[in-house]
């Protein structure tokens, strides 16, 4: 027992994988993005009562009424519209009003880049948390290399100071544009950055400055006034677009000044291109209802309990933590939207990092470890072709593809004796280290290939795993537009720090209370 790895449980992967014909079956399309997913434990049979089940579901009617505007978003009484941010829209009454909203960004940007705020903006402090912030950090991570047309960003979302101070390092106030984005405005973590940024411009270039060194981003354009945001400079998103699907919204906003309005553009272009083929295509073509099928296959029915994102493309470095964020905040939940049981596994636990990093680090778990999780690698075909770094990029992918078919095929004990003979091992040793060498295979992964990290192909990309989001949310019987789940440690969050400060004393949890009193101590 002891030397066994896995003990068969990865077995059904290798069995199911060897049957015909999989590569036409299980190698999916979609613009700008193939999927091949032939490594992951699903039968033909099984896809097919999957279709069967979807429709069962009404996941084609949830389209249907994600794009016709319907309220989606049962809990909270509205549609879902971030699509309706990148075109596809002239039906919806709110067209009119994005397209200004879009506009009022545009010209913003423009005149930023121009030098017309009466300063020259060499850097954005962009201070939000949640979606006003994971999806502005990644797209700049992601295009910042080939669509910098402007400042530079930089970024503050934790209520820890230390990340303000860390923000703003060597920046000059006189050159630094501060953008706070909130959806709510109600945020506590954005409120108290907001707060540090607007007392260090007040002190680098006095409050009469103070005004043209701020712009602001929220549904709640009155709360931002309230706050001190000067009223032309509050560029306002619509409450139906959700958090983590906003980054196409005002939300971007640091993006569109600092990336240029070509960028930008073609980022939209792509996550719309994904829009009309998740709209349009039927379901056994439809790449974002294909893989949320395949999400449902492994995590609600086979138990499969995470999925490791592994982008092996330094410029998706921060998907993993995007995705954490939208595919969690989204599905992660227990009540089911309408009638009937939920599933035992939801959102699967999402995590990773990037490739090959990971290889150095956790992947040994990955390899050998007894919990299943499903990988999910992200390559790009171009990697180090423009950079003129043909031979690490080109490692790059070999490394990916080699951790992938690692996963499948594992290593046999015999295997291990015979590569530790070759290498000249005396027999003793080999008998005690071949079993620890022993890889059971079977573990299943995915291989999103992109032709290039352009922002088409991101912007494609990211709009595949919102919609993937949300048709799992529908074939789980989810909400995948609500969060109500984080409402309750926020209002626990508040009334603690009044107890720290000694002016609430609720009966609390004997461990809460031991540590309030511990912090008063500490803090005297
Ligand atoms: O804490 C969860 C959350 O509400 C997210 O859904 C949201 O993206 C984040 O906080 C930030 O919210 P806001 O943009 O309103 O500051």
């Amino acid at each position: 027992m002891a030397n066994t790895v896995g003990n068969g449980k990865f077995q059904i992967l290798k069995e199911i994988v060897r049957e015909k014909g999989r590569n036409e079956e299980f190698v999916w399309s979609g613009p700008h993005i193939e999927a091949d997913v032939t490594r992951q434990p699903i039968s033909e049979s099984s896809y097919e009562e999957l279709k069967v089940f979807s429709e069962s579901q009404k996941l084609t009617e949830s389209i249907d009424a994600l794009f016709a505007g319907a309220i989606v978003n049962g809990s909270e009484n509205r549609p879902a519209l971030h699509w309706a941010l990148r075109g596809n829209a002239d039906h919806l009454d709110k067209a009119v009003e994005f397209a200004q909203q879009a506009e009022a960004c545009a010209e913003f940007a423009n005149n930023v880049r121009a030098g017309k705020l009466g300063f020259e903006v060499k850097t954005i402090l962009h201070i939000g948390i949640g979606g006003s912030d994971l999806g502005p950090r990644l797209i700049w991570d992601a295009l910042r290399p080939i669509g910098h047309k402007g400042p530079n960003l930089r970024f503050c979302a934790n209520i820890d100071p230390a990340d303000f101070i860390e923000a703003i390092e060597g920046l000059e106030a006189e050159s630094t544009l501060v953008v706070v984005v909130s959806k709510s405005f109600k945020t506590p973590e954005t409120q108290a950055n907001a707060k540090l940024a607007r007392e260090w411009l007040i002190e680098e270039v006095g409050e009469a400055q103070l005004n043209k060194h701020m712009a602001a981003v929220s549904s709640a354009p009155d709360l931002a006034q309230t706050w001190g945001a000067p009223a032309d400079r509050i560029f306002p998103m619509d409450s139906a677009v959700g958090g983590r699907y906003s980054v196409w919204s005002s939300v971007g906003l640091s993006l569109m000044i600092a990336l240029g309005n070509d960028a930008w553009t073609e980022f939209l272009a792509g996550a719309s291109e994904m829009d009309t083929h998740f709209r349009d295509a039927p379901l056994e073509e439809n790449l974002p209802a294909r893989l949320a099928m395949l999400d449902y296959h492994l995590h609600s029915q086979r138990n499969v309990p995470s999925r490791v994102v592994l982008s092996y493309a330094h410029r998706l470095r921060k998907l993993p933590d995007f995705l954490q964020q939208l595919e969690m905040e989204s599905n992660g939940k227990s009540a089911a939207s309408g009638k009937g049981e939920l599933a035992d596994t939801t959102a699967p636990i999402t995590w990773g990092s990037v490739g090959t990093l990971g290889q150095h680090s956790f992947h040994q778990l990955l390899h050998q470890g007894t919990d299943r999780s499903s990988a999910e690698f992200i390559v790009s075909l171009n990697a180090g072709l423009k950079e003129r770094k043909q031979e690490n990029g080109q490692a790059l992918l070999a490394n990916a593809y080699a951790q992938a078919e690692a996963f499948l095929v594992g290593r046999s004990e015999a295997e291990a004796e015979v590569q530790l003979r070759e290498k000249g091992v005396d027999e003793d040793t080999i008998k005690a280290r071949a079993p620890h060498m022993h890889m059971e295979g079977g573990r299943a992964s995915s291989m999103f290939i992109l032709e290039d990290i352009s922002p088409r192909s991101v912007g494609a990309l990211i709009a595949m795993y919102e919609h993937r989001t949300f048709a799992y949310g529908m074939l789980l019987g989810i909400n995948p537009f609500d969060q109500w789940g984080v409402e309750l440690g926020k209002v626990m969050a508040e009334e603690i720090d009044k107890a720290i400060s000694g002016s609430e004393n609720k009966d609390r949890d004997s461990t809460t209370l031991r540590l309030i009193e511990k912090t008063q101590q500490a803090r005297k």
